[in-house]
């Protein structure tokens, strides 16, 4: 347990650096809106599956913020904000020919998802998978409420619930609630065998409706194997994942409302800068940072049962390529990239750990840095750069836009 946890823990602080890294090269990830992640790809005839970064929309070019001198600097700011290629890809969430209709259910499956939004997003889709495969009804998942930023948002809160249910209603039955009549009967409680294929639930997890109705997932960060998995069941992960969980349309309206605010001063970098205190404590990144503050860092760390590596070397994390670039570093990457530094940038993230003092470096290279509580504010007035302004983020107003702008 305690080793698949550290390879599971290695595993999601990889994620973390990628998204960084992404997020640092997401340029206009804002603006692409729920464009796939994942998508098939045309080699020799045959549709195989891969992994692609979104491609972000060519956004026409800036006109007030941006000067340009002559045809060549046009040209290189055009190649700055071409989108990547999308070497052939094509979405498939479709079902094959061959998908059946939902079969008879056998009983209910509960989840209760764990993790950040993010992860809980993933996990959700992995159980749509899940109850497909035994057969089962689910029940509405429930969201993380212990997860380190406490949100207390329920899943209607954050998802439009009805669309999730009616629209993965011919693979999935979906219900909001277990029926009161099962409320007190004995559930099997089940942390299921992560990375498990098709077999795992087929064969030993369906074995448990002999004798149980409701099969509890206590966790759903449990992935689903990525390979060999049948091609009917990876496109009803990705019809959940980009399809039925959808945001709840309040969370729609704010993010396309910051979309259109930002894109007023032209295209913009996303950055998803992941100098977050819950990601500095679990990673143990202490660099740059003052002894109070990497003090700080590790009694949360300690405090926290579970996140189970708590002695780490600082030094040796950031050598070996763990931690988080700096505000500063993705200050530098961004102007190395060539990116002028009027480049309108979005900041999304949670509060930036020691806040002004390690926002300063980045906002001097990049003085149009916005963020949700500029952007988010009722008046689009201002919605304006925060030169001269204190890097500040209503906390409240992270628990619920962050996310939204991570994925849209
Ligand atoms: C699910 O139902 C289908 C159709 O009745 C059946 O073929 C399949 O074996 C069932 N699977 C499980 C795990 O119960
Ligand atoms: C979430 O749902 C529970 C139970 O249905 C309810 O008591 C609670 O108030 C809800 N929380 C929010 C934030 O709406
Ligand atoms: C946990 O946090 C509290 C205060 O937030 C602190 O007093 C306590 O020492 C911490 N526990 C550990 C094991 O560090």
């Amino acid at each position: 347990m305690q080793r698949r946890r550290l390879r599971v823990s290695s595993l999601s602080l990889m994620r973390w650096l990628l998204s960084c890294a992404i997020g640092a090269i997401a340029l206009g990830a804002l603006m692409a809106v729920h464009q796939c992640e994942i998508g098939c790809r045309r080699w020799g005839g045959e549709l195989r599956w891969a992994q692609e970064l979104a491609p972000p929309k060519l956004s026409k070019l800036p006109t007030s913020t941006q000067k340009l001198g002559g045809a060549k600097e046009v040209s290189q700011f055009k190649k700055l904000w071409k989108p990547p290629s999308r070497r052939d890809f094509v979405p498939c969430v479709e079902p094959t020919s061959s998908y059946l209709p939902r079969s008879e259910s056998r009983g209910y499956l509960l989840v209760y998802a764990n993790g950040g939004l993010n992860q809980m997003r993933a996990g959700i889709c992995d159980m749509v998978a899940v109850a497909r495969l035994i057969n089962a009804t689910l029940v509405v998942p429930r969201l993380d409420k212990n997860s380190f930023w406490q949100d207390s948002s329920n899943f209607s809160d954050v998802f439009d619930e009805e669309h999730f249910i009616h629209s993965l209603s011919s693979d999935v039955k979906i219900i909001k609630k277990l029926p009161k009549e099962l409320k007190g009967t004995t559930k099997a409680i089940m942390q299921f065998r992560s990375w498990s294929g098709v077999e795992y639930y087929q064969d030993e997890i369906s074995r448990l409706w002999d004798d149980y109705l409701v099969i509890l997932a206590a966790k759903s960060d449990s992935r689903l194997a990525n390979n060999k998995l049948p091609s009917d069941i990876q496109k009803l992960r990705c019809r959940a994942f980009y399809k039925a969980l959808r945001f709840a349309p309040q969370i729609e309206a704010l993010g396309k409302l910051l979309v259109e605010r930002m894109r007023s001063y032209g295209p913009y970098i996303a950055l998803h800068l992941r100098y977050e205190k819950d990601m500095l404590a679990f990673s143990g990144c202490t660099y740059g940072l003052s002894p109070a503050e990497a003090d700080e860092l590790a009694r949360i760390r300690e405090n926290i049962s579970y996140w189970k590596v708590k002695d780490i070397d600082p030094q040796e994390q950031r050598t070996k390529g763990y931690c988080p670039l700096t505000p500063k570093e993705v200050g530098i990457f961004l102007s190395s990239l060539g990116y002028p530094s009027n480049t309108p940038v979005y900041v999304a993230a949670g509060e930036i750990y020691g806040g002004d003092s390690h926002m300063a470096e980045l906002e001097a290279r990049f003085p149009i840095l916005m963020s949700k509580t500029q952007c988010g504010s009722s008046r689009a007035a201002d919605c304006h750069p925060s030169v001269d302004h204190k890097y500040t983020i209503d906390q409240k107003q992270v628990n619920q836009g962050d996310e939204v702008l991570y994925h849209t």
